[in-house]
């Protein structure tokens, strides 16, 4: 497969973009313009993928390693400081730069330390997860959790570069699925020549088509950000297809559901509130299932989590002021809408959706 290259304009920035097959080379050709490579790279990814990662002699000696234990309990203020202490204590300078190689909680991480490091070190994005070449690493967004609250510290910050080696989405078909839920989120929110090819595309022959899906998506998603990159004008939340109900699926389950199958059952009970007050056409819900079969995304059992369960943590967490949350919803394919709920539009949604696909 060719290597693709493109320019993705990022909020007045210009990211390069690398996609292909055994491209992590590209860390290479960068590294000798900086006094120090700061290289943090999830233990798990150096497990599975360990030689096709370049090796670290090659970067000479001022290179400083950073093993992660990834997961979502990675991403603390604790973590944070470790990481700072050590680039303190190694007197690293502002013209450094750090490589991150992971998913997207390796990503979020790495991206707060590169943006307040010293107000600022360059940074190189090498996202190992489907979710994270298509979503995490794309729009600026980092973070850590404090206090029970997800991402609730962080700053926007974008590399300037970024390598998706497709080779990583070849170890576990649990990787692709993960990000598919992201993927079928920009099919419906784009429509056109994204919702065609994942549509023709299905779990058994991605990898033969994930240059093209990765590169569409990054797109897709880059477009709606540059409209509104720091999310105050409420175009961004568009990206939040789906999220409304899988944060509270998410909630509910204590996390035993994964974000691919939460966000792809959370599209469909969004249509079916879209679709009960004439907002959403019939077939939109239909053309969500046939993708989410497609790629082997099973759909959540809404019943087994409990209706009143999911509505408490979706009211929550969106803090329902005066009494509903805007809640983006697809009109059609290429349509996403925002709509007012109210608690009760949530809990019939999902009794729709637990009458018509789980009592079949
Ligand atoms: N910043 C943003 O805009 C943004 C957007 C979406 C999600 N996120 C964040 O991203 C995180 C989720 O990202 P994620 O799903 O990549 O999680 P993750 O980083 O925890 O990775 C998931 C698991 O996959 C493993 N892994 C990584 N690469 C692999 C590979 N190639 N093959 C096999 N296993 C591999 C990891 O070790 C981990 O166990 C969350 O913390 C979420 O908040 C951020």
């Amino acid at each position: 497969m060719d290597t693709q290259r493109f320019v993705l304009p990022m909020n007045g920035e210009n990211i390069s973009v690398v996609i292909g097959d055994n491209v992590t080379g590209h860390i290479n050709d960068e590294v000798g313009r900086y006094d120090t490579l700061v290289f943090m790279i999830s233990r798990r990814v150096e497990e599975l993928f360990g030689p096709k990662i370049p090796p670290l002699e090659d970067y000479g000696s001022s290179t400083i390693k950073i093993t992660l234990n990834d997961g979502e309990s990675l991403k603390t203020l604790r973590n944070y400081q470790r990481i700072i202490k050590v680039l303190v204590e190694k007197k690293v300078s502002r013209n450094s730069l750090l490589v991150y190689v992971g998913g997207g909680t390796v990503g979020d991480l790495a991206g707060f330390v590169a943006a307040t490091y010293k107000r600022g070190i360059r940074m190189i994005a090498v996202p190992t997860t489907l979710l994270a070449q298509v979503d995490s690493s794309i729009g600026g967004k980092n973070g850590i959790d404090f206090s029970d609250v997800k991402n609730v510290i962080g700053t926007f910050y974008n590399p300037y570069l970024i390598i998706d080696d497709l080779e990583f989405l070849k170890s576990t078909q649990e990787i692709i699925r993960e990000g598919m839920g992201e993927v079928i989120k920009y099919s419906i929110i784009a429509g056109g020549d994204m919702f065609k090819k994942v549509s023709e595309t299905s779990l058994s022959n991605f990898i033969e088509h994930s240059a093209d899906i990765v590169k569409m998506s990054i797109k897709i998603k880059a477009d709606i950000v540059n409209r509104d990159y720091y999310d105050r004008n409420g175009i961004r939340s568009v990206l939040n297809l789906g999220h409304t109900i899988a944060h509270g699926i998410e909630g509910a389950s204590k996390g035993q559901i994964s974000h691919g199958r939460s966000v792809a059952t959370g599209m469909m009970v969004e249509a079916h509130i879209g679709e009960k007050y004439g907002n959403t056409k019939p077939d939109v819900i239909e053309h969500i299932m046939r993708l989410a079969d497609n790629y082997g995304i099973e759909r959540v059992r809404i019943s087994d989590i409990g209706v009143n369960n999911i509505v408490r943590y979706v009211s929550n967490d969106k803090k329902m002021a005066e009494g509903y949350i805007n809640m983006p919803v697809p009109a059609e394919v290429g349509n996403v809408i925002t709509m007012k709920v109210t608690e009760r539009m949530i809990s019939d949604g999902l009794n729709t959706f637990i009458r018509e696909h789980e009592r079949k």
